[in-house]
């Protein structure tokens, strides 16, 4: 039962049926400011999107999206056709008559892993005075906690509300998760002015959790840095079914019926990474800091994670014979996670350049990325990984690569090692075609490789 005291100071409420179109400017085309913009058309507002890049702009004008994310093509189409979507340059000319302004510019990691905020206040300077009294200012970057307050410092007006309202967007999954989130968050210090954004998903049926601009802007912070911890958890108890010969398989099986733990987020791999988790996790040991709290768990989810992927290195020296110096690795998958092109602190990328480093000599294939990358050939088939290869490796958990002809990518290698970072091949059909398998917390799966070749 939830204590009393609880339910009081929580403001939870659900936002069903009526919704009144508004007029929105999106300033930002990157992945979240566009997938914003296309979906709060999709949802009957009318929607300007604003970037610096004219190219860009012209681009979207015209239908061309350059990032690779399901379903978001024909959003932007559907948008431009029916006139509830455009683009343009100059965030000043098109505030000028919205009811409400979303930030969605990039905040990345700024130096000693803070997050870097200088593209949002360079537009509250730029859009400032011609803002219209009463339009909201949305972050939905993320920013660290205080931000709203500093956003309305900077205005200087007691007109204009400020509201926090983080996505919980996934690539390669962002459309799906914004027309049908699990929750939306608002939070604002300015009474009425989160449940008037969070109006405008009305539509959407979820709930929405309304809160004070801070808690809402350290909602996003925590949700990303738990996820992260419970995948160093995950990666950390999979070192210990292979030291103690149990299977990870199974071992999240059995914590992820128990509802309190769920069973998403439970799969081992090379380490989290990607463009939020990361800069994220970094961020709040830094809001932490700023305010002397020693976040020990936290800075742990970060260690773990870097000694996560020195021990898929010694896992792969060790498939090579303990050397990798001039070893021929065939790398499988360079994006942070499948469905996905983004490179941006790809676990994969980073294990790939290691192996580079230590003299290795690899060829690497994805099926999202062309083109060559410092130290390693980028092939265009994945068969061309194995041609000569002491050890293929799956980095990334493209469902592809469980399709492939493995009897035919045994026949192209040199050696007999796959190591498989993700546990994403079935290790019996490895075995049929004469080549070893290793997973990640999966002993007796390989041991079964094995002891049968
Ligand atoms: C993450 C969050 O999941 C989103 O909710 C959030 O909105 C987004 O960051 C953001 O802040 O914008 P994303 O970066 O797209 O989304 O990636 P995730 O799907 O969360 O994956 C992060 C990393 O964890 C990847 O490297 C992935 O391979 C890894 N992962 C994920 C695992 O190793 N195992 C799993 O079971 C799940």
């Amino acid at each position: 039962m939830v204590p009393p005291a609880f339910a009081q100071r929580t403001t939870v409420s659900v936002t069903v049926g009526a919704m009144t179109p508004a007029r929105i400017v999106v300033v930002g085309t990157g992945y979240v400011g566009l997938t914003t913009g296309a979906c709060l058309a999709e949802l009957g507002h009318r929607v300007t999107c604003v970037d610096v890049d004219t190219a860009k702009v012209a681009r979207l004008n015209a239908g061309r999206v350059d990032i690779m994310e399901p379903g978001l093509s024909e959003l932007v189409a559907r948008g431009l056709t029916s006139g509830t979507l455009s683009f343009v340059v100059g965030a000043r000319e098109a505030v000028r008559a919205a009811d409400g302004v979303f930030l969605c510019v990039p905040t990345p990691m700024g130096a000693g892993g803070a997050a870097d905020l200088r593209a949002v206040e360079a537009v509250v300077a730029e859009i400032a005075d011609v803002l219209p009294s009463g339009c909201a200012l949305i972050t939905k970057s993320t920013v660290p906690v205080g931000t709203a307050q500093r956003i309305r410092d900077l205005l200087g007006r007691s007109d204009l509300p400020v509201v926090s309202n983080p996505e919980f967007l996934r690539e390669g999954s962002a459309v799906a998760d914004f027309l049908g989130p699990d929750r939306i968050v608002v939070g604002s210090d300015t009474p009425g002015a989160a449940d008037w954004v969070a109006n405008l998903y009305a539509t959407l049926d979820v709930p929405a959790v309304v809160t004070d601009a801070a808690s809402a802007e350290l909602v996003k912070y925590a949700a990303n840095c738990f996820l992260a911890m419970k995948l160093s958890y995950v990666n950390a108890i999979a070192e210990l079914c292979d030291r103690l010969g149990a299977d990870i398989e199974d071992v999240t099986r059995g914590m992820g019926y128990d509802r309190r733990i769920g069973r998403s987020f439970l799969r081992p791999g090379p380490g989290w990474g990607g463009s939020c988790l990361p800069k994220d996790t970094s961020a709040l040991l830094r809001i932490a800091e700023s305010v002397r709290f020693d976040f020990g768990l936290l800075d742990a989810t970060i260690e773990e994670n870097l000694a996560q992927r020195d021990r898929i290195i010694a896992k792969i020296a060790a498939a090579v014979g303990g050397r990798l110096a001039d070893a021929r690795i065939g790398v499988l998958g360079l994006a942070f996670k499948a469905g996905t092109n983004d490179l941006r602190d790809s676990p994969a990328l980073s294990v790939a350049s290691v192996l580079c480093a230590h003299g290795a000599e690899v060829t690497a294939y994805d099926p999202a990325i062309t083109g060559d990358l410092p130290g390693m050939l980028v092939a265009d088939t994945p068969y061309r990984v194995a041609k000569g290869a002491d050890a293929v490796v799956v980095l990334t958990e493209w469902p592809e690569f469980q399709r492939l002809d493995w009897a035919y990518m045994a026949e192209l290698m040199h050696g007999d090692s796959v190591v498989d970072t993700r546990n994403l091949l079935e290790p019996r059909a490895i075995l049929a075609v004469g080549l070893s398998w290793q997973g990640i917390g999966r002993p007796r799966a390989a041991a079964r490789t094995t002891s049968v070749s």
